[in-house]
């Protein structure tokens, strides 16, 4: 007969993954510094000198629209790659709030790049500055938004500037609690989850 402790040590079950695949892993750090890496260019700009805006902020641009093409793949990994579960023993108010975490990052991680390139589209100057990637690569404003009544889209310019700036903000407090949670893990519950994410 079958025993309930029999199955838990089936050896013909497929045992549970305890890392994310190497892809998820890749993605995850090339992103992680990506977009910490932009964060400082962006909070940069206001303070550099004249000369060196320009090609701070369309180096900002250039790895922000990099960013939205890696989440997007990173999005269609994760929903065709189950992650490894959470450990048991974490209490389930701390698995909701990682998952929410989670959640919400990868909302950031396409809301922040699309703001920008909405902001940057209602620009007044764009048609005469047009966007290569890292120079190189032509890449297109939104149309929609570059056709629009100029007033209307120095209204927008500002709003999509305002979105992004406080997108920002969001990004900031869920990095706090997302680094603050996986150091939480490592050091006072000694149950690492780094481990599953280590390259
Ligand atoms: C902008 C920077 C970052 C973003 C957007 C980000 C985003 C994410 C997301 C969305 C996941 C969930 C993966 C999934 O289940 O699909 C994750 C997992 C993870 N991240 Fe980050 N992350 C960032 C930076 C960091 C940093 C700096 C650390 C270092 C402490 C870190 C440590 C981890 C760990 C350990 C996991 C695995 C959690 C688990 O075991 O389930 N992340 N990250
Ligand atoms: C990973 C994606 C991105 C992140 C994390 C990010 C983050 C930031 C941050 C933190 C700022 C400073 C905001 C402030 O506090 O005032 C900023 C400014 C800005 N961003 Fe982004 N951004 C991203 C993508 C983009 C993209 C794709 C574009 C345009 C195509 C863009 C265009 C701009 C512009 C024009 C500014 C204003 C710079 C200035 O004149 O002060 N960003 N961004």
């Amino acid at each position: 007969m079958n025993t309930h402790a029999d199955s838990l040590t089936d050896s013909t079950a497929a045992p549970l993954p305890t890392r994310y695949t190497r892809t998820a892993i890749t993605l995850h750090w090339l992103i992680a510094l990506l977009m910490i890496g932009n964060v400082m260019l962006g909070l940069s700009a206001d303070s550099l000198p004249d000369d060196w805006v320009r090609p701070v902020i369309d180096t900002h641009k250039s790895i922000g629209i990099t960013v939205l093409g890696l989440a997007l793949l990173r999005i269609l990994w994760r929903v065709s790659h189950k992650p490894p579960p959470l450990p048991r023993e974490f209490p389930s108010w701390e698995k909701v709030a990682a998952h929410l975490a989670h959640f919400l990052l990868y909302l950031l991680m396409i809301a922040l790049p699309l703001s920008g390139w909405l902001h940057d589209s209602a620009w007044k100057d764009a048609a005469t500055h047009p966007m290569h990637l890292f120079n190189v690569i032509p890449w297109p404003r939104i149309g929609y938004v570059m056709n629009l009544d100029p007033a209307l889209k120095e209204t927008l310019h500002d709003r999509f500037g305002t979105l992004h700036t406080w997108l920002g903000y969001a990004l900031y407090a869920l990095l706090a609690m997302h680094i603050g949670g996986a150091l939480k893990h490592q050091w006072i519950d000694r149950k690492s989850v780094l481990r599953r994410m280590a390259p």
